[in-house]
């Protein structure tokens, strides 16, 4: 395992379940942050509880390209390299094609595949300079098997995963490294606004989430961990 002391790593999506745990890991192991959020008192708040200062953080909504942009140059006028990026963002729609708008699906891509897209064209060219770096996405397990009722989401984190991959052979001949984490249900705020039977007492919890992408962004540079899946335990198979 690599130590995180001093390594820079934005973290976007820090306000949500998985991304305020882990940037709270995160920081305890002595990374220099840089917090993204949508929501600019529960970015202040986690913010607050990693000690980062209100400089390294940004308040966009990551499918606007400008704000991306923004976000790239308050990021470097902050921190001189990104050593990893992490991606917690995202929206959950699931419903059937007979309840799915036109426009939930779209918004699916936008936050799920368009904003990933913008991050990395606005932060791989760093990591290309520096010949290094690690980016990690939560595709989650709907990203890799489908399931009735997610046509928009599991759209939108195939496309992810066929992205990153893609990317990934480009990027073959540098040492910048691409983890999926292929995730099942976390107990997060993502599920309040899904409408469906789910048991999230049985979920993951968000801490052990968290774990589980701070445990890859301490993988040595010597070896890659290209997807890792993650399940609730009475979801072992997949
Ligand atoms: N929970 C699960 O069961 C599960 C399973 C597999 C994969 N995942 C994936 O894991 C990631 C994190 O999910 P979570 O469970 O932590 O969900 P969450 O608690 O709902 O957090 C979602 C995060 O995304 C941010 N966000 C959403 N839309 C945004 C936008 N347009 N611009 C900027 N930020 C935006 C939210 O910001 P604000 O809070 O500030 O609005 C929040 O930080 C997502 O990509 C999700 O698809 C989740």
């Amino acid at each position: 395992m690599e130590t995180l002391k001093d390594k820079n790593i934005l973290l976007v999506g820090a306000t949500g379940g998985i991304g305020s745990n882990t940037a709270r890991l995160l920081s305890g192991s002595g990374a220099n942050l840089f917090l993204t959020g949508r929501n600019s008192e529960k970015l202040s708040v986690v913010a607050a509880s990693c000690n980062v200062p209100a400089e390294r953080t940004f308040v966009l909504d990551i499918s606007q390209p400008a704000s991306v942009n923004e976000l790239k140059e308050k990021y470097f006028s902050q921190l001189p390299t990104i050593d990893v990026l992490v991606n917690a963002a995202g929206i959950g729609i699931i419903q059937s094609m007979d309840a799915l708008s036109g426009t939930d699906f779209l918004r699916s891509l936008n936050y799920n595949l368009y904003a990933p897209f913008l991050l990395l064209k606005s932060f791989l060219p760093a990591m290309k300079d520096a010949k290094k770096g690690l980016i990690i996405n939560i595709p989650g397990v709907l990203g890799k098997v489908p399931m009735a009722g997610a046509a928009a989401y599991s759209a939108s984190k195939y496309g992810l995963v066929g992205m990153m991959q893609s990317v990934r052979e480009e990027l073959k001949r540098t040492d910048i490294r691409i983890t999926n984490l292929f995730l099942g249900g976390t107990d997060s705020p993502f599920w309040d606004n899904i409408d469906l039977k789910v048991q999230r007492e049985k979920m993951i919890n968000t801490e052990e989430a968290a774990k589980a992408i701070w445990f890859l962004c301490q993988q040595p540079a010597s070896g890659v961990v290209s997807e890792m899946v993650l399940q609730p335990f009475n979801h072992q198979a997949i």
